[in-house]
């Protein structure tokens, strides 16, 4: 029998012809088998799952209240956890956080993929940082957006270079709708906003009337006294900031909970929009969540938790330290996971990739977190899979192949 090829190039919509893969996962397919030392992991240590009293609050969940922790749920999410939210949102300075404004998402990850289709129609500008998530980057290239990086150094978005863009798109005629930010401990630098550029960016965004997209997924896992009190946009701008958080990096990803929290007019919007994604988040995960933080499990650990990728952050600061090759400079986070590393102009990340894992460690290159195609000398590692001695032992092998590549380019 003859094979017809069917095409469905013609079938597909805009959006369908825009997708494209995620160039971080792709590296995975690169990992093949083999057993490499992971500084290219980006997810939280599996060692801080609370197994033992997650596997007993799920058997109690289902057992005594399995009818509704099973059954579909309203899409803004649980009011129990909704009123949770809100009063994490008072602890962390967004004092005017009503349930109203609340929208629980599956992830943070479905909060900005919500949120930009919200707002962000073909061609409308969004400003991100260089470089930015990767799944912000996703969710905002998915809407359509054409995305404009914004220069960051040490203490965050350089504000000289956010009001040139600014006034360039303006001057270009076109729509600049919001900036996507991640002002603490940032994915993929390591990097803080300091808090005078904090008041600027929202000064910025008024006089420009633009939506800040804030997210803060690692807010509670800071390393410093310092880090502890930094301001959120949203506490400074309710009204101008879309705000996400996650319990992804202090429970367990797996439970895929987190929220958003907007203007009363943009929450109604994100919900129903959320509607027609998934009708509502796994009721289940909520119910679980709730749980957690009424028996104080999510506070009690926190302290621990911060001890735990502390020292794995500053086992990698001491290694880089150690056996970086000259001319290479680092970040020094005070929270989070990552860690963007530059090394000199001429270097290229990606090319050597393949050498650093056949010499047994895994890193991720930076330029795909990069919107306008630069970063090809950076690349981004992550402290919170390995253990403090194997971090050490990655950061020698890695270094070692860079040292090789560079002596051979003077060959
Ligand atoms: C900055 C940032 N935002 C959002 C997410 C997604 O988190 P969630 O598990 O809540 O979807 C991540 C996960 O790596 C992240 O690093």
């Amino acid at each position: 029998m003859l094979k017809t090829e069917i095409e469905y190039d013609y079938i597909l919509s805009a959006l369908g012809r825009r997708l494209r893969p995620n160039a971080i996962r792709k590296l995975t397919k690169l990992l093949g088998s083999k057993e490499v030392i992971s500084l290219a992991a980006g997810a939280p240590s599996f060692e801080t799952f609370p197994l033992e009293e997650l596997a007993e609050i799920s058997a109690r969940v289902i057992r005594e209240r399995g009818q509704s922790a099973l059954q579909y749920g309203p899409t803004k999410g649980q009011g129990a956890l909704v009123e949770a939210v809100s009063g994490i949102l008072q602890s962390r300075g967004i004092l005017d956080s009503k349930p109203a404004q609340i929208v629980m998402t599956t992830g943070s990850q479905q909060g900005l993929d919500l949120i930009a289709r919200v707002i962000l129609e073909p061609g409308d500008v969004a400003l991100v940082e260089l470089p930015s998530y990767i799944g912000g980057i996703i969710a905002l290239h998915n809407a359509g957006a054409e995305m404009i990086g914004v220069r960051q150094d040490d203490g965050g978005i350089v504000i000289s270079d956010l009001k040139e863009k600014i006034d360039r798109v303006r001057s270009e005629g076109r729509r600049l709708k919001c900036i996507y930010t991640i002002p603490n401990f940032q994915n993929p630098s390591g990097v803080t906003l300091e808090a005078e550029r904090r008041n600027e960016l929202v000064d910025i965004a008024d006089e420009h009337d633009l939506l800040i997209i804030e997210d803060d997924a690692y807010f509670d896992l800071y390393f410093t006294e310092d880090a502890s009190r930094l301001v959120p946009l949203a506490a400074l701008r309710p009204d101008r900031v879309v705000y996400l958080g996650t319990f992804s990096k202090v429970l367990a990803p797996g439970l895929r909970t987190a929220w958003l929290r907007a203007p009363e007019e943009l929450a109604e919007k994100v919900e129903l929009a959320k509607e027609g994604a998934d009708i509502s988040s796994s009721m289940l995960d909520q119910a679980i969540v709730i749980e957690a933080i009424r028996e104080g499990l999510i506070e009690r650990r926190l302290p621990e938790l911060r001890a735990f990728y502390k020292i794995r952050c500053r086992a990698m600061l001491d290694a880089l330290g150690r056996f970086a090759p000259a001319g290479s400079r680092w970040t020094e986070p005070i929270g989070g996971f990552f860690i963007l590393m530059e090394l000199a102009a001429e270097a290229d990340a990606t090319a050597m990739l393949p050498e650093a894992i056949d010499g047994g460690v895994a890193y991720v290159p930076g330029q795909p977190f990069f919107v306008d195609g630069s970063g090809a000398n950076t690349l981004r590692l992550a402290y919170s899979k390995e253990s403090p001695e194997t971090i050490g032992d990655g950061i020698q092998r890695m270094c070692r192949v860079f040292q090789n590549a560079k002596a051979q380019s003077k060959a």
